[in-house]
């Protein structure tokens, strides 16, 4: 299975050029050039990387070393909001970082407290907190469920279910709530207190609540993604929601979103939840958040913040550089009314693929998403796997990502045009041809 982000699988070898590791001149920093020889011989290979090295950006295109143009729909995986080099982000970033860039949350930080209310005004959530990344953004709300239960349920072994084929992160816990063994595997012993039901499947998480609270309250929370992206791009079903909501309400269980890739606009709705008729009680963000700019937030509604001075922290987390580009981000969505944008473009993009589906019956099998987050999804039973269209995508100039083996995701910018969306299904249907596929 090759999943590029997320593997340790490395791809194929690439040939950039052939400086020899001792040669490199690093004493100026214009123009360095590493062959990916030296690149992996002291970077961690984490990563399974594609042969191209992106230099530049500017609104929904990156450049290569070559200078060969992209049509970027993978956006830092649905994270370039605004795309790249946008006038609103060049001068929020060039602004804060000549008047103050980072000082302690020993102290009060207006760029946080803006950021702050523009998140609670334009959300179900009343409090904050402000951290990196997804993955601790999720962190953040484990521990507030955890001490939720413990301070508020008297439970003394919280348990928080999951779904199968989530994504919240990889960090210890976040790899535990994940319900991908492929996540897990080697990494034990895992975080204890979660369990797992399968998506959008009522019977199941009703009877797994029913087993675990057989005896006494453990259930503490629910943790769903409103979308599964890295799952296959699979969309919350709003009547499954709907009861998971209920079902919270009756037993005081907490409910918590990751928002982390469908909030901030993509969906066509500020955050997922909003296509499912629900509140939750805690949801993440991260990604779009930031338009690229590491930042990540725990939002909660005021019943269930229970957090104390020295409970959690994090030295970065929303420092007034990256809460003023944050706060940038959110702005722009609104000025340049990206909502409509991403709703109209969206539909353009989910019916040009749908004729693609049609075109080749025996190799896709359908169009999933909302907004700007779709998965073109393969057959189970084609030899085609989404790394082998990603491939021959990116060779017609345009970028997309892997969700699993068997879906293409599309998430670009929330900027791009009709031309662009255009462009994207013309490169698409080249690459299709160019597989010659039968
Ligand atoms: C739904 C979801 N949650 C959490 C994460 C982890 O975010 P990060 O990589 O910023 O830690 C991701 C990243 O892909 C994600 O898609």
């Amino acid at each position: 299975m090759l999943d590029l982000i997320h593997s340790s699988i490395p791809l194929q070898p690439v040939s950039l050029n052939t400086l020899l590791p001792n040669s490199l001149d690093l004493s100026s920093n214009q123009g360095q050039s590493f062959s990916p020889d030296q690149f992996d011989a002291v970077v961690m290979g984490t990563y399974g990387r594609f042969p191209l090295t992106l230099t530049r950006g500017q609104g929904c295109y990156v450049w290569d070393d070559q200078d060969r143009r992209y049509l970027d729909f993978v956006a830092g995986i649905a994270t370039c909001t605004l795309g790249h080099a946008h006038p609103a982000m060049v001068e929020a970033v060039t602004q804060q970082i000549q008047t103050l860039h980072h000082v302690s949350n020993l102290y009060y930080v207006p760029e946080q407290g803006a950021l702050a209310h523009w998140l609670v005004q334009h959300s179900c959530g009343d409090r904050v907190f402000f951290c990196n990344s997804g993955a601790e953004a999720n962190e953040a709300a484990i521990k507030l469920a955890r001490k939720y239960a413990h301070t508020q349920r008297g439970i003394t072994y919280p348990i928080i279910l999951t779904a199968r084929a989530s994504f919240h992160g990889r960090t210890l816990a976040t790899i535990t709530a994940t319900g991908q063994p492929k996540y897990q595997k080697n990494f034990d012993p895992l975080m204890p207190g979660f369990a797992y039901v399968t998506y959008n499947d009522i019977a199941d998480l009703e009877a797994t609540l029913a087993d675990l609270d057989r005896d006494q309250p453990q259930v503490a929370a629910i943790m769903l993604e409103a979308l599964q992206g890295e799952g296959g791009v699979c969309p919350g079903d709003r009547a499954y929601f709907q009861r998971v909501r209920q079902l919270c309400d009756e037993k005081g269980i907490l409910l918590i979103l990751d928002e982390v890739q469908v909030g901030m606009g993509r969906t066509g709705s500020l955050w997922g939840y909003e296509n499912l008729g629900i509140e939750p009680d805690i949801f993440t963000s991260a990604k779009g958040l930031g338009g690229g700019i590491p930042i990540g937030a725990m939002i909660c509604k005021a019943h269930c913040d229970v957090f104390a001075p020295g409970d959690h922290a994090s030295t970065f987390g929303g420092n007034p550089f990256a809460c003023k580009v944050g706060l940038t981000v959110c702005q722009t969505l609104v000025s340049e009314n990206l909502l409509a944008n991403v709703q109209a473009r969206g539909e353009q993009l989910r019916a040009g693929l749908e004729r693609l589906v049609q075109q080749y019956p025996t190799h896709l099998t359908e169009v999933r998403g909302w907004g700007l987050i779709n998965g073109l999804v393969l057959r189970a039973e084609s030899t085609l796997k989404a790394a082998d269209l990603v491939r021959a995508a990116m060779d017609q100039g345009l970028l997309l990502v892997p969700a699993g083996p068997q879906v293409v995701r599309f998430v670009p910018p929330l900027t791009v045009s009709a031309d662009e969306i255009q462009q994207a299904l013309l490169a698409m249907e080249k690459a299709l041809t160019s597989l010659a596929l039968t």
